[in-house]
């Protein structure tokens, strides 16, 4: 099973990602735009696991200190593709959110598991192969505190790809 570790959000700034989604998709050509379910802040991505890793990173995320703490999303990026760019909502600088990524991708490694090296940077995927003029730009902030992270299982269920929380921390 594809596993990663995520933020998953309240259905009110799930409202507002979409209405920001809805803006993006105006403003392009084309695009791939994420689910309204599929929406989320990933963590730490772990890939292909079996059960036993599986349970380790579930100990993993018991281990850890773990306390509320409110995100903002404040704008709107792009990472370049050749193929079409992939658009984002960004969060503001967030000290919290980087130690608990930090204490995750250290507990996750003691426990064995190989993680990729590249800096963390924090985005909320609202679709890929983008293809827009626009430039990205910054939003009225939003957000909301952060109660829990989950540890997410990624499917393709009949082709569409389907996240599902199979632990949640809190
Ligand atoms: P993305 O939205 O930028 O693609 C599930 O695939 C989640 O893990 C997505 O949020 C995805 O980020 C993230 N992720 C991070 N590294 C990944 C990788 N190497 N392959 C697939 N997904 C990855």
């Amino acid at each position: 099973m594809r596993l990663f570790l995520a933020v998953n959000f309240t259905n009110e700034t799930r409202a507002q990602l979409l209405a920001l989604q809805d803006e993006l998709r105006a403003r392009s050509k084309r695009g791939r735009f994420s689910t309204p379910e599929n929406l989320h802040l990933t963590l730490v991505f772990l890939g292909e696991c079996d059960d036993k890793q599986s349970a380790s990173a579930i100990a993993a995320m018991e281990a850890i200190c773990f306390e509320p703490f409110p995100i903002l999303v404040d704008k709107i990026g792009r990472f370049k593709r050749e193929a079409g760019d992939i658009w984002w909502a960004g969060l503001q600088e967030n000290e919290p959110l980087g130690k608990l990524q930090q204490n995750l991708t250290d507990e996750l490694a003691a426990a064995g598991f190989k993680l990729e090296r590249r800096k963390y940077s924090p985005h909320i995927t609202l679709g890929r192969d983008v293809i827009t003029d626009e430039i990205p730009w910054k939003t009225e902030p939003f957000g909301e505190t952060v109660n829990s992270i989950d540890l997410m299982k990624s499917e393709r269920i009949q082709g569409k790809l389907t996240y599902a929380s199979i632990f949640s921390r809190k």
